[in-house]
């Protein structure tokens, strides 16, 4: 089983960075020679439901790290990650069949066929990529800009009081490590996180902000570190952009602050900070030195 563990980590790295959308003459989009050895060491139809689905949930996952890491303002809802599922699973019961065979002519068919069936879903599910992924280019850059950074810097940054941290406290793109969640616990706070990207404990959840109900009065702070306002800044900009989405989004998670509370975020998002009822929630700007952009904290006054 590791075999096959290592050999998707293989594929997706021998595909990294090539544009989908490209023509197939100048990069394509293929499966690796070693796949029909895989296909010969494994009976794939001899393998347990189980086992199935956890390569397949593996698959998922790393793929959709590979899209994160070409852009990060690509986004999946449950609806779009449920019809990759379904594309691997398709693929898999592809594979089983070729595995029963004694040659793999077909297995470069599979292979088109999926990448297809792949572009065709991205083009679905992020219609904004085949605009500015035109076919001229063979290969992405993925060296954007989406970090994590230390639990001091954030703290500084967004100039958080320890003293006056009111619980719980739940980070919002906490990041894959969660380094701010994981300080906190530390230090003794009830704390949460979510991200797309971080792992499930219980302290952390994976899951998409736009999906997460934030429950009214419930969180003392609330923190987004380039998180959450970083992507409302992108949708308000982006001509097709959710920004209908994040806005409503924005006003649940002021609305789950319990009285008192407070949110500390960057980078600001003036177009609907202006907006705010000052009787209900009072505003504070913190310029991030060297930059144009602020920190913000807003108190929830009643
Ligand atoms: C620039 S990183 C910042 C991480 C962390 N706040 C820090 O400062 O170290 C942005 C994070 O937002 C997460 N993210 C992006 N879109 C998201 C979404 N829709 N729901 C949840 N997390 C998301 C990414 O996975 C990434 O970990």
């Amino acid at each position: 089983m590791k075999e096959l563990y290592h050999h998707i980590l293989d594929q997706l790295k021998h595909n990294s960075g090539k544009n989908i959308f490209s023509k197939p003459d100048i990069s394509k989009l293929e499966f690796i020679q070693s796949t029909s050895d895989i296909l010969s060491n494994y009976k794939l139809s001899n393998m347990d439901k189980k086992s199935e689905n956890d390569l397949i949930e593996f698959t998922i996952k790393n793929t959709l790290d590979q899209f994160y890491k070409t852009n990060q303002f690509y986004s999946f809802d449950q609806e779009s990650i449920q019809e990759l599922r379904e594309i691997y699973k398709n693929l898999f019961s592809d594979l089983k069949k070729i595995s029963e065979k004694t040659d793999y002519k077909e297995l470069s068919v599979v292979s088109d066929n999926h990448y297809i069936t792949l572009k065709n879903w991205i083009k679905k599910s992020n219609a904004f990529a085949e605009k500015i992924y035109t076919d001229k280019y063979a290969y992405l850059k993925q060296d954007v800009v989406c970090s994590e950074y230390s639990p001091e810097i954030q703290i500084e940054l967004l100039g958080i009081e320890l003293e006056n941290i009111i619980e719980p406290v739940l980070d919002i793109g906490c990041g894959k490590n969660a380094n701010l969640v994981n300080h906190f616990h530390n230090l003794g706070y009830a704390v949460f996180g979510i991200d797309r990207s971080v792992g499930n404990s219980s302290i952390l959840q994976n899951t998409s902000w736009l999906e997460y109900d934030f429950k009214p009065e419930t969180w003392g702070t609330l923190i987004s570190n380039l998180g959450f306002s970083n992507h409302f800044n992108h949708h308000h900009l982006r001509e097709d952009g959710s920004y209908i989405d994040y806005a409503k989004k924005y006003m649940e998670i002021l609305n789950s602050l319990k009285i008192g509370g407070s949110f500390y975020y960057a980078p600001g998002v003036p177009f609907i900070e202006k907006f705010l009822n000052n009787n209900l929630f009072n505003v504070e700007y913190k310029s991030i030195h060297e930059t144009d952009f602020n920190a913000i904290h807003i108190k929830r006054l009643k």
